[in-house]
């Protein structure tokens, strides 16, 4: 058994957001999750949509005495645009919304506990959907306007803002492989314009943050989800270089260098794809880095050269891979997402050796597991020791490379309280609090007295448990 020590001011907590917690009492306006519900509640896992969520609107202050007693000292949530904007072009909040929000930020406060604010979680209003979405250049400028509303509203008191929670998601889910609404698939062009459009907005939202001189940092939340090729051949190789580039690089790039990499450039052109940035978008973009990076990361990415045809009426990024599956890796067999702890340790030293070194955390990283209940003790708890055994597992990579000088001060959970989770709605659990959908009662896993043992201390004890051990 080793034990590892954490420096002591490191950011112990978990990260969740809006749309997937407060449900939609009391909200003004439809997000696109919302409309995808209203219209296609077959599509959510047991028919679960997100008008309650966990009820976190009206159970905020106990569920953030409850991440105190998990030993947190910050969390990460999101504003929803559709909660505190009543007017989209004027940036006029809702004042019941503004209500809600002060008393989770007071509430935050007095506990102790961090928050780091982020604006937008896959949650667009529907009606700027309905006028072009992130396809419409428009719509970062209206994203600019509400962010202002926010830094004036609550920038005093809140020290860490981020623009986006995994922006290329926006992209890659809605307009390139169909698994959230509008469920497009193979709409390359779109989703390029779309990755240029929110990392402009991103850039706008952090002009606008320095602009009010708020005394903190402003940044963004990446899901690096590292390629591994098939094999070492040239066809495999280049393959996994271009999904690192395309799904990885090009925010990296964008928002911490402030750049769109002459690479990118030169892919775009071979794909017959326009990609220009206007000489103000550059000056924008290099302008407006970011201060911190918060990266997800849950699973490293197989890929090959495609070999299979696909057919498609306009490029897409498909047509340059395709998805691998290695037999015999370790799979989470709920999310059938690959267990790789090893890629965390990767992803550490490309930000220290080619981003930098700029300050960032883990800002999600977990392991959902369905039917979790069968694993309640005699004392009613679920024993997640599966759970603790991956996290353990994590942040001994990432404590590798924090020794060797990447410059982590965070490690974030997904999540605090298990909760809704877009289309898989209830069906994984990634919680150290469990919670009943239907009569949203809270308990204690057996995990959250481990990570508070480890949040309070700093210290990490390496020896890996067996018993109910999934990964
Ligand atoms: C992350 C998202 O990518 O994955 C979260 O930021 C999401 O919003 C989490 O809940 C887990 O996803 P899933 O689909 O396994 O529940």
């Amino acid at each position: 058994m080793r034990t590892l020590a954490f420096p002591k001011q490191f950011l112990w907590g978990a990260a969740a957001s809006g749309p997937q917690t407060e449900g939609s009492a009391d909200k003004l306006h439809e997000s696109v999750m919302d409309y995808w519900y209203r219209n296609c509640p077959q599509d959510f896992y047991d028919g679960i949509g997100p008008d309650t969520a966990n009820d976190f609107y009206h159970r905020c202050q106990e569920d953030l005495q409850a991440m105190k007693a998990c030993g947190f000292n910050s969390f990460r949530t999101s504003i929803q645009w559709t909660r505190l904007i009543r007017d989209f072009e004027t940036g006029e909040p809702d004042e019941k919304a503004v209500d809600f929000y002060r008393d989770m930020i007071h509430t935050a406060e007095e506990l102790g506990i961090e928050l780091i604010l982020n604006l937008h979680h896959f949650d667009l209003p529907m009606e700027l959907l309905d006028q072009g979405g992130w396809e419409n250049p428009r719509t970062a400028r209206l994203f600019q306007i509400y962010a202002a509303t926010a830094f004036d509203l609550f920038g005093e008191s809140v020290r860490y803002w981020t623009g986006f929670n995994e922006p290329m998601v926006i992209a890659e889910a809605g307009y390139l492989d169909g698994f959230h609404w509008p469920k497009y698939r193979n709409k390359g062009r779109a989703a390029v314009s779309i990755m240029k459009n929110i990392a402009v907005a991103n850039a706008l939202a952090a002009r606008e943050y320095r602009r009010k001189k708020r005394n903190g940092s402003f940044g963004i939340i990446l899901n690096l989800t590292p390629a591994i090729p098939r094999s070492m051949s040239k066809e495999d190789l280049a393959a996994a270089d271009f999904v690192e580039l395309f799904y990885n690089r090009f925010f990296m790039d964008a928002c911490i260098r402030g750049i769109v990499s002459e690479k990118f450039q030169s892919c775009m052109k071979q794909a017959g794809i326009d990609f220009e940035l206007s000489k103000e978008e550059k000056h924008l973009l290099q302008e407006n880095t970011v201060d911190f990076v918060g990266l997800n990361y849950y699973h490293p990415r197989r890929v090959r050269s495609r070999e299979t045809e696909l057919i498609t009426e306009e490029w897409t990024p498909n047509l340059w891979f395709e998805d691998y599956e290695k037999p015999g890796v370790r799979i989470n067999p709920y999310r059938g997402w690959e267990i790789d702890p090893h890629c965390l340790y990767d992803i550490a030293m490309t930000v220290k050796n080619e981003y930098g070194n700029i300050p960032w955390y883990v800002s999600e990283n977990g392991m959902g597991v369905e039917g979790e209940e069968r694993f309640r003790d005699e004392n009613g708890i679920i024993n997640d020791q599966y759970r603790m055994d991956f996290y353990t597992e994590h942040l001994e990579a990432l404590h590798q490379a924090m020794e060797e000088g990447s410059a982590c001060f965070g490690f974030h959970a997904w999540t605090a309280l298990d909760c809704w989770s877009w289309n898989n709605a209830y069906k994984n659990r990634y919680g150290f609090i469990s919670v009943d959908p239907v009569s949203q009662k809270r308990s204690f896993k057996k995990s959250a007295e481990w990570f508070r043992e480890l949040a309070e201390s700093g210290l990490l004890k390496t020896a890996s448990g067996s018993e109910n051990s999934e990964s």
